[in-house]
């Protein structure tokens, strides 16, 4: 399916956001591992965390939903069984690597399938340590999905200084440790997203600017019953909409605002967005607040290696935030863009190029020359099927100067259902 989208003479409104994919995945998961019931509030509808309860039902465990409420009666860590077929985790990295260390950790023999793009995405950053840890993996070609598990041996602890800065690697490492006899230590030196410690309620200790997080088979799995905050990751294509477009007002109540995930806030605020932050408070283990940005004047930014894991899923957009920066803008230490659902610096290259913008592609980011009545070129551009590209280029679109056509547009389901219905709300 391809999408027209017409310039926009203005976007004003209030955005329902859709729940937050990462706690969604991960509310499923926890649930299913506590002995009892769970009630899950304010669940993602997204295609990415449905894939995860379907993979919960294959390995045995009763979940049932109504619209956003989501009731999963849990089995406990012994209670996993293995399943009659293949786990499809169709186009989710989160489901297939935390997925991974749950399986191995309990012991149960399954096998693991991807679409064309997960497939295609490395996964020999889990197979690694899960092999050390005593599971017996078979993967294509030693490295990609599908990928077999077993577990002949009782898991082993292990001593696992993070090598990468990645969320999906730390989990999948500390669920395969919570089925250890022993503490399995993580060790991370750049904070990633950090929901799974807190939904866990794992054991951290902050050592020489390092944080050690600790599971064991003797950690508590917590009852996994809440409201799940809405998707920051999501948020933060409407802030850079609202902060380039020179007719806009957006507000988006409770968005989730966990520390490990608001990088794109700090920088957006560093180039001179004019965002509100107000009503801050918890829901569960979560910080929450409302966003509310309008038509701002942007200044160039960096972005460095420090700070991308905190906004990893919010560079592409981020860079269409450059674009009208009036100065060269630059991304660096962003490699890791090039594992994502689909080589994320290549794709947004091709869409700055289409747009007629004046840019660099690095191996690890861009440098982008900026200017705030920059109008786009291009009346199409290719999503790559990946959800970030076609809403980055969506928003681009809103700036031109007549209609563009984004391909493949029905990848936003992956992660935002009613992005189409929400642009349309906006420009109306
Ligand atoms: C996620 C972690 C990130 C992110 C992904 C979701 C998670 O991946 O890009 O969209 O829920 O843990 P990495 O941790 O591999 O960078």
């Amino acid at each position: 399916m391809n999408k027209k989208v017409d310039p926009a003479n203005g976007l004003n409104g209030t955005i329902k956001l859709p729940p937050d994919k990462s706690i969604s995945h991960r509310s499923v998961m926890f649930a299913s591992l506590h002995e009892g019931q769970s009630v899950i509030r304010n669940f993602s509808a997204a295609a990415d965390p449905h894939s995860t309860i379907e993979c919960m039902r294959g390995l045995g465990v009763t979940i049932h939903e109504d619209n956003s409420t989501v009731e999963v009666e849990g089995v406990g860590r012994e209670g996993l069984q293995a399943p009659q077929g293949d786990l499809d985790c169709g186009n989710s990295g989160t489901t297939m690597r935390l997925l991974s260390g749950i399986i191995a950790g309990a012991g149960v023999s399954a096998r693991l399938v991807g679409d064309e793009s997960l497939s295609a995405r490395t996964m020999k950053r889990i197979i690694d340590p899960l092999t050390e840890m005593g599971a017996e993996i078979n993967a294509r070609e030693d490295d990609f999905a599908p990928l077999e598990i077993s577990r002949p041996r009782p898991i082993k602890p292990l001593h696992f200084p993070l090598p990468i800065p990645s969320a999906q690697l730390k989990s999948c490492v500390l669920l395969a440790g919570l089925f250890g006899n022993e503490q399995t230590e993580v060790i991370e030196t750049l904070s990633s997203r950090d929901h799974t410690e807190r939904l866990l309620s794992l054991t951290i200790e902050e050592k020489d600017g390092q944080k050690h997080i600790y599971s064991s088979q003797k950690d508590d799995i917590p009852e996994q019953t809440y409201r799940i905050p809405n998707d920051f990751s999501a948020a933060a294509f409407w802030l850079v909409a609202g902060a380039i477009h020179s007719n806009a007002e957006i507000t988006l109540p409770n968005v989730g605002m966990n520390p490990t995930r608001f990088g794109a806030l700090d920088i957006l605020k560093r180039m001179g967005a004019d965002v509100t932050v107000s009503n801050e408070h918890d829901e569960g283990a979560e910080p929450v607040a409302d966003l509310s940005i309008v038509s701002s004047a942007l200044q160039p930014v960096n972005i460095t290696e420090e700070i991308v894991p905190n906004c990893i899923d919010e560079i592409p957009i981020l860079m269409i935030a450059m674009l009208y920066a009036d100065g060269v803008s630059r991304v660096s230490g962003a490699e890791e863009l090039r594992h994502k659902e689909t080589d994320r610096l290549s794709a947004m290259a091709e869409v700055l190029e289409r747009a007629g913008a004046d840019f660099t592609e690095h191996e690890d980011g861009f440098e982008i020359k900026g200017n705030h009545d920059f109008v786009p070129e291009s009346t199409s551009f290719k999503s790559y099927h990946d959800h970030r590209i076609a809403m980055s280029a969506a928003i681009l679109s809103l700036m031109g100067d007549q209609s563009s056509q984004i391909l493949h547009a029905e990848c936003t389901a992956i992660s935002y259902p009613s992005f189409w219905d929400d642009l349309l709300l906006l420009t109306n």
